[in-house]
C-alpha cells in the first residue's frame, strides 16, 4: 500500500500527489511513469512520475481528471493508501548537453515536461520552454518552469494570460527569427505534439514525443500500448514512451486512444451513480 503524504488541487480538475514509495523513487529517472491501480476493483492506469524526491521516499504524480479513475484519484485526501503502484517504467529521457533546446508543455503535460526541462538544464542545455493551456485556470507549474528555463513563453487558446493562441505559434516564431534550435521536446495532447512536429519537419529539427496510449502491463506483454513508428510496430510502455516525432503515425494513434469510449462513458456513469 502507497500513502499519500501530500496533496495539491492545481486548479479545480488538475491534482497533484505526493506518494510514499521509495524504491521507485529511489530509481526513478526524467521521463518515466508509474502504473497504479486504487483497489481490488480497479483498473491499472499510468501516470508520468512528475517528480521524484530520493530522500523522503516519495514520487509525485500531477494529472487531469478525465474519466473514472482519475476522479476516483482525485478524491483520495493525505493519508489514503494506493493499493498496487509499479514502476518506475519505460525509458528515461535522453540526456545530454543537446545546445538549445526548446520545451513545449501543452495542458497537464506541462507535469511530466518538468523534471525533463530541469534535468536539460542540469546538464548544461540553453532552455526555451513554451507552455501551454486552454485557459490561466489550467495551466500549471508556471513557477517551476520559469526557475529550470532560460527563457519562459506561455500561450492560451482563450488569450486569458500569455500569448492568445497555441504553443506552435511560440515555436514557429522562434524559428523564423532564426534561432538556433538543437532540438525540440514536446508534450501535451497528440493534437498539440502533432502540430509540432509539423513546425519542426521542414527544418529538420530533431523533435521528442512522449505518446500516450492506452496502457495495461505497462510490461510490454499485452501489446495495447503499440504504436507506429517509423513504419514498424513498437510498444510506448518498453520502447518508449519517447520516440522520434518525425516518425509516429499520430492518426493511427488517435483512433487507437478512442477505442474505448463507450466503456469509459458506461464506467463514468457508473460510478457517479454509485457515489450518489
Ligand atoms: P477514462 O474515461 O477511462 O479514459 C479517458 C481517456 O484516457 C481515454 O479515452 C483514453 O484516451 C485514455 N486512457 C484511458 N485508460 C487509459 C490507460 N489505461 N492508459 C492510457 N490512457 C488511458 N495523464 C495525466 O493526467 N497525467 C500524467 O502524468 C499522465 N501520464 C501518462 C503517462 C503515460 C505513459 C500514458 C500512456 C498516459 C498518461 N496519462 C497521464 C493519461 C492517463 O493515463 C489517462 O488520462 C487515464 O488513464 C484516464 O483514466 P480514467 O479512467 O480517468 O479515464
Ligand atoms: Fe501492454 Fe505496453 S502496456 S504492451
Ligand atoms: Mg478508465
Amino acid at each position: 500500500m502507497y500513502k499519500i503524504i501530500r496533496k495539491e488541487d492545481l486548479s479545480p480538475v488538475v491534482k497533484l500527489l505526493e506518494v510514499s514509495a521509495p524504491l521507485i523513487a529511489d530509481k526513478a529517472q526524467p521521463g518515466q511513469f508509474v502504473i497504479l491501480r486504487l483497489d481490488e476493483e480497479g483498473e491499472r492506469i499510468p501516470l508520468t512520475i512528475a517528480d521524484f524526491d530520493r530522500e523522503k521516499g516519495t514520487i509525485t504524480v500531477i494529472f487531469l481528471e478525465v474519466g473514472k479513475t482519475t476522479t476516483q484519484l482525485g478524491k483520495m485526501v493525505e493519508g489514503d493508501k494506493i493499493l498496487n503502484l509499479i514502476g518506475p517504467l519505460g525509458n528515461p529521457s535522453e540526456m545530454e548537453d543537446f545546445g538549445t533546446v526548446v520545451c513545449i508543455g501543452g495542458g497537464v503535460g506541462v507535469a511530466p515536461l518538468y523534471p525533463i526541462a530541469r534535468a536539460l538544464k542540469e546538464s548544461g542545455n540553453t532552455v526555451i520552454s513554451i507552455i501551454g493551456a486552454r485557459c490561466k485556470d489550467l495551466l500549471i507549474l508556471e513557477d517551476e518552469m520559469r526557475e529550470v528555463s532560460d527563457e519562459l513563453y506561455i500561450t492560451t487558446d482563450d488569450g486569458s494570460v500569455g500569448h492568445h493562441g497555441f504553443v506552435s505559434d511560440i515555436l514557429k516564431r522562434l524559428i523564423e527569427e532564426g534561432r538556433i534550435i538543437d532540438r525540440v521536446i514536446a508534450i501535451g495532447p497528440l493534437i498539440m505534439m502533432k502540430v509540432v512536429v509539423g513546425v519542426t519537419k521542414p527544418y529538420d529539427i530533431k523533435t521528442i514525443v512522449s505518446l500516450n496510449p492506452i496502457m495495461v502491463d505497462g510490461t510490454g506483454m499485452c501489446g495495447s500500448c503499440r504504436v507506429i513508428v517509423g513504419g514498424e510496430v513498437r510498444f510506448a510502455c518498453v520502447d518508449g514512451p519517447e520516440f522520434d516525432g518525425h516518425l509516429v503515425d499520430f492518426d493511427n494513434l488517435m483512433k487507437r486512444n478512442t477505442r474505448f469510449l463507450e466503456e469509459e462513458a458506461k464506467s463514468v456513469e457508473e460510478y457517479k451513480r454509485r457515489c450518489r
